[in-house]
């Protein structure tokens, strides 16, 4: 196959890439977008602080122009995100205790509600766990409200659209070895004893120099999905581009059956949250094929 999703799709598995609204107009971008990629996630258009600016008062305006364009071009939507202590409107911050756990209940029925049977999994909470090697909650406002939070959020979540798949999300979660990913393999285990709804998890694998990728993904792909969720990778970016790199992510998932899909985190060098500089995705920023790309269709194309 000669695009990203063709190839992916061999498999049963989509390729995605995450959009922003404001460059929908950007013929070079959207040509590049509609031809290599069959999953779309918007990068800031469906967060908290877009879609409740006010209490109460929800705006799917740019979340919708993505949705519909994606939709129109034949391709399926990924939800991001809908609890995080990050990209919270000024409202929900000023606010704590019940009345936070009650904002986000009504947040995550809001938004899914507007979206009902229309997303292919949904990012329900976004890197709740801290940095380091504590293994412990991160301590944001949501952990404020008790430590039952990420699970309110999941049975909320299942009940408000039981069409979505619900994943929880986060970065360095991508090395067995460290205690984030630890931390966060327990709490999926002990979810799937509790019956606490979940379906996958989401390794956004954002990969640097301060956290760079390790052989052992593979298994930590593997052991995730072990515990009867689908792993998804689904913030790709690799800095300084290595197209080596990208074929080892790509080979690790194609590795695990469960493993369903990659997301990139953005189409040309000059859209990465990270700087053109980073040289961290699979297009440049004139919209050319990078050896990182080659090597990822190539991937693909051999599974
Ligand atoms: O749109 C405004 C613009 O009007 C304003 O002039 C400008 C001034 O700062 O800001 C613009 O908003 C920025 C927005 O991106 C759109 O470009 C925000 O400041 C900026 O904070 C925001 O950054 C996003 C970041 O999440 C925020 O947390 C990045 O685009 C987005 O790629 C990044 O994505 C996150 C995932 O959601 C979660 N995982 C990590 C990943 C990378 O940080």
């Amino acid at each position: 196959a000669s695009t990203l999703a063709a190839a992916a799709q061999q498999s049963g598995r989509y390729f995605g890439t995450a959009i922003a609204a404001g460059k929908l107009g950007d013929q070079t971008y959207t040509t590049i977008a509609n031809r290599e990629f069959d999953m779309i996630t918007a990068e800031n258009e469906m967060k908290i602080d877009a879609t409740e600016p006010n209490r109460g008062q929800f705006n799917f305006s740019a979340g919708d122009r993505i949705y519909n364009w994606a939709v129109q071009n034949g391709k399926r939507v990924r939800g991001h995100t809908l609890a995080w202590h990050s990209q919270q409107p000024d409202w929900m911050r000023s606010l704590s205790g019940s009345s936070l756990r009650q904002a986000m209940i009504n947040h995550i029925n809001g938004v899914m509600g507007h979206y009902k049977g229309k997303i292919y999994a949904w990012d329900v909470v976004n890197e709740a766990f801290a940095d380091g090697n504590s293994g412990a909650r991160r301590d944001s406002n949501l952990q404020q409200t008790g430590n039952d939070w990420i699970e309110v959020a999941f049975r909320t979540a299942r009940a408000a659209d039981p069409a979505a798949k619900l994943c929880y999300n986060d970065y360095n979660i991508d090395n067995w070895n460290w205690a984030k990913t630890q931390a966060v393999y327990n709490m999926v285990r002990d979810f799937k004893q509790r019956g606490v709804p979940i379906d996958c998890v989401g390794l956004q694998s954002h990969f640097n120099s301060n956290s760079p990728y390790n052989s052992n993904y593979r298994t930590t792909i593997q052991s995730f999905a072990a515990l009867g969720v689908d792993v998804q990778i689904t913030e790709l970016d690799i800095q300084g581009g290595s197209a080596t790199t990208y074929a080892n992510v790509v080979n690790d998932c194609l590795a695990v059956p469960r493993c369903t899909g990659i997301t990139v985190w953005g189409v040309r060098d000059t859209d990465s949250w990270l700087g053109a500089n980073a040289s961290a995705l699979l297009f440049d920023g004139n919209g050319n094929k990078k050896a990182a790309y080659t090597s990822v269709l190539n991937a693909l194309n051999s599974a």
